[in-house]
């Protein structure tokens, strides 16, 4: 069953009911200023951190469903609508939401009206746009009241919701000239404000939210609207809002849009007044003037969508087969593009109070956004490499706008380390920038401290080698990537946080995925190594792979799989000698992608057991069986009930690893029915079933020990979206930067028989045409003239290179 339909050539997904079985949402947004929208129009907005600049209020857990949002009224004569259909809930005639890149437009219809609203935010500016155009469909002439409403955040969002006592005084607004300013706390230590404020003459205002709605009522009551008057009220404390009135006169066929702009603006400290006790305004009006007419609004709008443009054009695919096209080509890219700008903090699953950025996460995000905007990505990387300590471990999360270390948190993370090594491979491959490995970096975020990148990789690399067991396998700290995984943490207090507790330091418990990782990320170190003309060390780190890989043979292999990790005890993770968690997806995954038993069978074999044991329909379960008892000496994976999260869920995030390993071994169909069991939108027919978005993955679907087997949960901010990219676009379909070309390497089902990649890297366009039979190996020929191997040289800037392959 499906609740909408895509549109490929707008980039859309067309959402065709109010009656989604979860909100389905969008992010607005790429720079400093985000929104979250929901089809119906929920959601709320913040300013870089979604904790601490928070501008609108949302209620998580709330019942109804997603309360608190821009909601925008319509009273014709007594009749009380909505186009988003919430929060009235006014059966409409028709209903339309359409998620495109950056903006939402939400179209409703009651009576012969049809209101279309379209929200973004402008590429740099720091506001949210609400263009509301109203259309007379009747062959009458109509004169009805619009109101606009959103209520305000005083700004800390955990304190908003924790610390009434001394909130429920506080809160300040003005209005002048129509427009309504929110100044909670800028009279003392606050030099931020925030405006909402339209380009029309208003009828009347409210910023008290008991005016407007009238004490006790929900957002369905509303008073005002329901009215058809404003009670121009200022607030005093209680619940600052901002709604305006207009009243719109439309003779038959005639349409009138109107802009509403919700603004951040902050104000020199010491210049902050205009008058005593009133806000300095010239930023907002200057904000103000940029939305004065619909043309300069839909402007903005052609900005937006020219800069979308511009995003998605260096790597497009044309397959004949359209969900692949429309994945590659626009939602999977999108997804990676907000998870970047997001990291984990603000979705409809993460309340934007609690994750930093994480070291781990941000690092991988890099994977599926670096070819999007490279400079953005170079930033980002000397961040988190700040947040590195001198032994080369990491804080485990730094917090966006101080970009300091978690302290909560801290480290002891041992796959971190790693992560930053494939991230800086994946920015260099990309851009050819091999100076941003003599960058001067600080560790801990101490300038005295500073060493260069390469450096930094330098201690990355040596962590888990100065970090091994018994085994000399690397140790797994409080967790490796699998964050439940907790082998030294023994938790037996309800409410004991598994990733900050205990950590014994037993200097047993080990982690064969760790040593996968190292296996398949420490060439890249050499790689680097190697082209900065230091053959020693390159040497070095070789002889400390191959070392590695011995020991992943000798003590990390279980017969039929590969052993997940060693606990506290010495005890086999991962084993067929226990009754539960038999079998773990993440090491077969990583070992096979560091090549670990390529050679003498063993990486097929796991892949069988893979396919055996914990693939299902809906994707491949993360363990088998699923744990059904809580073990202290396993932590938080066994916290969770059989089939959901990291308790044999099927976590979207590690599935590209065995379709990489699949593509690894030459098993092409392999691969390409895994990529498809997960991708959103071939499972867009079962999305009764799925629940959740069918154009963004979600972290996890249920796995088939889970009672809802299917049903997916955490949708948008996941690893799993750059993961998937680097796998479809890099593997599948098998193109990748390397360090001195394009390889061309596909492996995909035979299903995809010709499809054509236009891929632009470092200013070269290469036009890549593959016809396709199953296999792997692709005879090249570049320009006319047969190539060895899978290596196309970049060519200069500019230059197009036609790319004829065949397998
Ligand atoms: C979450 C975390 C990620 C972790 C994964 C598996 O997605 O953000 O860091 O690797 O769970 O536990
Ligand atoms: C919880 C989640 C896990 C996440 C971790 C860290 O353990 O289950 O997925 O990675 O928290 O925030």
């Amino acid at each position: 069953m499906q609740f909408g339909h895509f549109d490929d050539e707008a980039r859309e997904y067309v959402i065709t009911t109010p009656h989604t079985p979860y909100p389905w949402i969008n992010y607005l947004g790429a720079q400093d200023f985000f929104g979250l929208v929901s089809h119906t129009g929920g959601g709320y907005s913040f300013y870089r951190d979604a904790k601490l600049r928070r501008l609108t209020r949302y209620r998580y857990n709330n019942v109804p469903v997603d309360d608190g949002g821009r909601y925008f009224s319509i009273n014709d004569g007594g009749d009380v609508w909505s186009p988003g259909y919430r929060p009235y809930k006014t059966e409409l005639d028709s209903f339309e939401t359409r998620h495109g890149m950056g903006y939402t437009r939400i179209t409703g219809a009651r009576n012969g009206l049809e209101a279309s609203v379209l929200l973004f935010v402008p590429v740099d500016v720091n506001a949210e746009v609400h263009r509301v155009e109203v259309t007379n469909t009747s062959d009458a002439p109509k004169s009805f009241s619009l109101f606009s409403f959103l209520e305000f955040n005083l700004w800390n969002a955990e304190d908003d919701q924790t610390n009434y006592q001394r909130n429920l005084s506080i809160g300040e607004v003005e209005v002048v000239d129509g427009a309504i300013y929110h100044k909670t706390e800028y009279r003392e230590r606050r030099d931020h404000y925030a405006v909402y404020g339209v380009n029309a003459p208003i009828a009347g205002f409210d910023t008290d939210r008991d005016t407007y709605l009238g004490f006790g009522n929900g957002f369905d009551e509303a008073a005002v609207p329901h009215a058809g008057k404003a009670g121009n009220s200022i607030a005093s404390g209680w619940y600052p809002i901002a709604s305006h009135q207009l009243e719109v006169e439309l003779a038959p066929g005639e349409s009138k849009a109107f802009t509403f702009v919700l603004g951040y603006l902050e104000n020199p400290r010491d210049d902050k007044w205009e008058a005593p006790g009133v806000i300095r305004k010239d930023g907002a009006r200057e904000l103000l003037a940029r939305f004065a007419t619909d043309e300069q609004t839909l402007e903005e709008f052609a900005r937006l969508n020219a800069y979308w443009d511009g995003l998605l054009g260096s790597y497009t695919v044309e397959s004949g087969h359209e969900k692949l096209d429309r994945m590659v080509n626009i939602w999977n890219q999108y997804q990676c593009m907000v998870t970047y700008n997001m990291s984990r903090s603000a979705s409809f699953f993460e309340t934007g109070m609690g994750r930093g950025m994480g070291f781990r996460d941000s690092s991988q995000d890099l994977l599926g956004f670096v070819h999007l905007v490279p400079e953005r990505a170079r930033e980002r990387i000397i961040d988190i490499a700040s947040t590195q300590f001198e032994d080369g471990s990491a804080y485990h999360q730094y917090q966006p706008l101080t970009k300091r270390g978690n302290h909560t948190l801290g480290s002891g993370f041992n796959d971190d380390p790693l992560w930053l090594i494939l991230g800086v491979a994946a920015y260099v491959k990309e851009t050819g920038d091999f100076a941003i490995l003599d960058e001067q970096v600080p560790f801990d975020n101490d300038e005295s401290k500073a060493e260069s990148l390469m450096e930094h990789l330098k201690r990355s690399f040596d962590h888990p080698l100065n970090n091994t067991g018994p085994h000399g396998l690397p140790l797994i700290g409080r967790a490796d990537w699998n964050d439940c995984l907790n082998l030294n943490c023994f938790s037996t207090e309800p409410g004991e946080s598994f990733q900050t507790t205990g950590n014994r330091t037993g200097g047993v418990a080990e982690s064969v995925f760790i040593a996968g990782m190292f296996a398949a990320i420490g060439p890249e170190y050499v790689a680097l190594a190697r082209r900065r003309g230091d053959d020693a060390e390159a040497d070095r780190a070789q002889a400390a792979i191959d070392e590695m890989k011995a020991a992943v043979t000798e003590h990390g292999w279980d017969g039929e799989w590969f052993l997940r990790a060693y606990d506290y005890f010495g005890n086999k993770v991962g084993t067929h000698e226990t009754q539960d968690g038999q079998i773990w997806i993440e090491p077969q995954g990583y070992c096979i992608m560091g090549g670990i038993g390529v050679e003498d069978g063993k990486a097929v074999k796991a892949l069988d057991s893979v396919r055996e044991r914990l693939n299902t329909p809906h994707g491949i379960v993360l363990l088998n069986p699923a744990y059904t008892e809580y073990h202290v000496e396993l932590g938080e994976v066994t916290s969770y009930p059989p089939g959901y999260k990291e308790n044999a869920g099927i976590f979207c995030h590690n599935n590209p690893w065995v379709i990489i390993a699949e593509t690894v071994v030459g098993r092409a169909e392999h691969a390409w029915e895994y990529w498809k069991q997960i991708a959103p939108a071939y499972r867009e027919e079962q999305s009764e079933v799925h629940r959740l978005e069918p154009y963004v993955y979600a972290q996890m679907i249920a796995g088939k020990d889970a009672v809802r087997h299917g049903e997916a949960k955490n949708s948008w901010l996941t690893g799993t979206a750059s993961w998937n990219f680097v796998t479809v676009s890099q593997y599948l379909l098998g193109v990748r930067p390397d360090y001195d070309g394009l390889v061309v390497d596909p492996c995909i089902g035979a299903e995809v028989s010709e499809f054509t990649v236009r891929r632009v890297v470092r200013g070269a366009t290469y036009v890549i045409t593959v016809t396709n039979s199953g296999g792997k190996g692709a005879s090249l020929v570049v320009d006319g003239t047969p190539v060895e191997g899978s290596l196309v040289p970049y060519a200069e800037p500019g230059a197009v290179v036609e790319v004829v392959a065949t397998v």
